[in-house]
């Protein structure tokens, strides 16, 4: 056996699989990081400022990916820095401006990196019937622009705009609260920030424009009790 001509070979296959490892390594670190800015972003629809704490201690603690190149440490710097002012946070308006921040973070390194995440965009939303269908649909529309965030993908963002526009629920329900109808305010302001959404073309009026939508719909399930249910 001659051993010579062997060793390119092994060589190639060594390179392939740790190529493939650390490729595996970074797809888990990802989906690490999509679950918990996910858990983030659910308890602040429900308006749960604690539950916020948990994944955004992760965010601001965990290891990064041991073999990231130095170009791309900002990202993750300000991404820490974001999860910091979410686990300090005293309400939710405040936490909801840090985790679109952290959304964007997220697009910022993916764009640098040339990365496009598929979020399986295929997905079609929910008819309007009642109350919970229109709150499905608020739902899927908000999802939309999390993934122009995160993406960042302007088709996302444009999905979510498009939904957006449509009319407001107002008054369909029994009153939203026993005073006044501060409910349809808020239903109402929910499409106004869509509206917003559709001439928000930087990341930094993206930012504003969301967090303004995550709060407005965080502030109506705190008053109706209404708001996804966890898992
Ligand atoms: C330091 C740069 C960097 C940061 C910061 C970053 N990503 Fe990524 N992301 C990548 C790279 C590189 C890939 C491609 C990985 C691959 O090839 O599978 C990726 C891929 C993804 C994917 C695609 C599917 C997958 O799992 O591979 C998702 C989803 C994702 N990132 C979510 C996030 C979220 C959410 C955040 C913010 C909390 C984030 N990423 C922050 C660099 C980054
Ligand atoms: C005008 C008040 C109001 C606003 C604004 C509002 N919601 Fe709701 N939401 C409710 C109420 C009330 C329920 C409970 C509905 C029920 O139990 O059928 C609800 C329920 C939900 C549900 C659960 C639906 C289901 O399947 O039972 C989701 C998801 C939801 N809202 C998302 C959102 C999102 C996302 C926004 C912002 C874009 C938003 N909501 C804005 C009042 C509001």
């Amino acid at each position: 056996m001659i051993p010579t001509p062997r060793w390119p070979l092994l060589l190639c296959l060594l390179l392939a699989t740790s190529g493939s490892a650390q490729d595996a390594a970074t797809h888990a670190h990802m989906q690490e990081h999509l679950e918990r800015v996910n858990a983030i972003r659910d308890a602040i629809l429900l308006s749960d400022v604690e539950s916020v704490r948990e994944p955004a201690v992760w965010l601001a603690d965990h290891d990064p990916l041991p073999d990231i190149e130095l170009i791309y440490e900002p990202f993750v710097l300000s991404l820490r820095e974001h999860a910091v002012e979410i686990v300090s946070a005293a309400d939710v308006e405040t936490a909801a401006a840090a985790t679109a921040r952290i959304a964007v973070d997220c697009g910022n390194c993916h764009r640098a990196t040339d990365v496009e995440p598929d979020f399986g965009q295929a997905r079609t939303p929910p008819e309007w019937s009642d109350l919970a269908s229109h709150m499905q649909r608020h739902s899927w529309a908000l999802d939309r622009l999390w993934e122009g965030l995160i993406g960042p993908s302007d088709i996302a963002w444009s999905r979510g705009i498009r939904m957006l526009a449509e009319a407001p629920l107002l008054g369909v329900e029994p009153a939203w609260d026993d005073s006044e109808s501060t409910g349809d305010v808020l239903a109402r302001r929910v499409h106004e920030l869509g509206v917003d959404a559709a001439s928000a073309l930087t990341p930094e009026a993206r930012i504003i424009v969301y967090q303004k939508m995550l709060a407005t719909c965080a502030a109506c399930h705190a008053q109706t009790g209404g708001g996804p249910r966890p898992d």
